[in-house]
C-alpha cells in the first residue's frame, strides 16, 4: 500500500546531504509490546494474529541495555509506546528504572489511553510527566468505529492525568477522512477547554491494513480548513515535544493545536532527530525506511557492549535524509511492531 496516486506531492529535495547536519539523533522511541487491547483502524487488522512471540520480545533488562548504549551515543530523549504500552506487565517499574539511567534528560510515554485510569497514578509515581493520548473521535459511536474499544475509560484516563498534573499531556488524533472530519472542531474544543495541546495527525502507511488507501486519507491542510470554519488559526513558533509537528494557536478559543503532515510536508524530515526500537530488539533509523538493525544477538543470550554499540553506530550512520513514504513505500510489518 502506498499513497502514490492521486495525492500531490512536492518533490522533498532532501537528499543533498544538508538536512542530516542538521539533526542531532537523540531520541528513542521504545516499543515495549506489539500487542494492544484496541484494533485502530489503521494500525491492525481486527483479526490480527501476527503477534510476536512473548520470549522473542526484549526483556526490560535487556532494553536498559541498549538505552544506556543509546546514552554513551548522545541519545537523551526516550518515549515509551507499543502497541500499547500500558498492557505490558511490569510497564511502570520499566518506566521507573528508565527515568533512573543516567544521562536520560526525558521520558514520555504514548498510549491509547485505555488503562491510564489504573496506572496514572503508579506513572506518575514513578516520575512520568509526559504522557500522549490517542484520542481520534469524542462521539462514543465514531470512537468505536475507529478503535473498536470503549471511549470512557480514556477519557476518564485524560481526566485522571489532568489532576495529577502531568508536565506535558498531548492528545493526538489520526486524520480519516469520513471517519472522523466531523470530529476535528469538537475534539479542538475539548483539548482548548482543558488547557491541552492537540495534535492532528496524517494517515501514513506504515501498516499492513485496507484503511491505509488514498479514499482514507485526509490532509493536515484540510483539517485546517475545516477548524478554520469556526476560529482562526495563527501560526506560534513553538516546539513542544521533540517532534516534527507544527503549532497554531486558535485566536478565539485559545488552544493550541499541532498538524503532522508526514505525506504532505515536503520538508518534514528536515529536523527527524529520533529512531526506533521495535518491540523485538530491531533498531530501526526511520520508520519509512525498511532498514533495521537486529541488536537481539547483542543482548541475548549475554550481553556484548562491544557488539552492541558497534549496531548503534551502525544503524545511525545509516539513518536515511527522509522517509520513502512517497516512493511508493510497502510496509512490511504492522505499526505495532514498530512502535507508534
Ligand atoms: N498513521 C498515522 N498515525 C498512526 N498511528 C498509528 N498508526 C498510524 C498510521 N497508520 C498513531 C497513533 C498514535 C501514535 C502513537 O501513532 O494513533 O497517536
Ligand atoms: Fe492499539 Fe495504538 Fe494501534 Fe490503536 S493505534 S490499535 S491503540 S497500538
Amino acid at each position: 500500500m502506498s499513497f502514490s496516486q492521486p495525492i500531490r506531492l512536492v518533490p522533498h529535495g532532501l537528499r543533498n546531504g544538508s538536512a542530516v547536519d542538521r539533526r542531532k539523533v537523540n531520541y528513542l522511541r521504545i516499543s515495549i509490546t506489539d500487542r494492544c487491547n484496541e484494533r485502530c483502524l489503521y494500525c491492525m487488522p481486527e483479526k490480527y494474529a501476527g503477534w510476536v512471540p512473548r520470549d522473542e520480545l526484549l526483556s526490560y533488562e535487556e532494553i536498559l541495555a541498549i538505552v544506556k548504549v543509546g546514552v554513551s551515543l548522545g541519545f537523551r530523549h526516550f518515549r515509551v509506546t507499543g502497541g500499547e504500552p500500558l498492557v505490558r506487565p511490569g510497564v511502570v517499574g520499566f518506566v521507573e528504572r528508565l527515568i533512573g539511567l543516567p544521562g536520560v534528560e526525558t521520558v514520555s510515554l504514548s498510549t491509547n489511553g485505555t488503562r491510564l485510569p489504573e496506572l496514572a497514578e503508579g506513572l506518575w509515581k514513578a516520575g512520568l510527566r509526559r504522557v500522549n493520548v490517542s484520542l481520534d473521535a469524542l462521539d462514543p459511536q465514531r470512537y468505536r468505529e475507529i478503535t473498536r474499544g470503549d471511549i470512557d475509560p480514556v477519557l476518564e484516563g485524560i481526566e485522571l492525568c489532568r489532576k495529577l498534573g502531568f508536565s506535558s499531556l498531548k492528545i493526538n488524533t489520526v486524520l480519516l477522512r469520513n471517519r472522523n472530519e466531523e470530529e476535528i472542531w469538537p475534539l479542538a474544543k475539548f483539548a482548548a477547554s482543558r488547557g491541552l495541546v492537540i495534535r492532528f495527525i496524517e494517515l501514513m502507511p506504515v501498516t499492513r491494513s485496507d484503511m491505509l488507501a488514498e479514499e482514507n486519507f485526509f490532509s493536515v491542510e484540510e483539517a485546517k480548513r475545516s477548524l478554520e470554519k469556526y476560529d482562526r488559526l495563527e501560526p506560534v513558533n513553538l516546539k513542544l515535544g521533540l517532534g516534527p509537528a507544527k503549532y497554531f494557536r486558535l485566536a478565539r478559543l485559545g488552544g493550541i493545536v499541532g498538524f503532522i503532515g508526514a505525506i504532505s510536508d515536503s520538508r518534514f524530515c528536515d529536523g527527524c532527530n529520533k529512531m526506533r526500537l521495535t518491540a523485538d530488539g530491531k533498531l530501526r533509523p526511520c520508520l519509512g525506511d525498511h532498514a533495521e538493525w537486529d541488536l537481539k544477538p547483542c543482548v541475548r543470550p549475554a550481553l556484548d557492549r562491544v557488539r552492541l554499540k558497534e549496531c548503534w553506530e551502525a544503524a545511525l550512520a545509516a539513518k536515511p535524509l527522509a522517509h520513502s513514504f512517497r516512493e511508493g513505500y510497502q510496509p512490511g510489518r504492522v505499526m505495532t511492531a514498530i512502535g507508534g
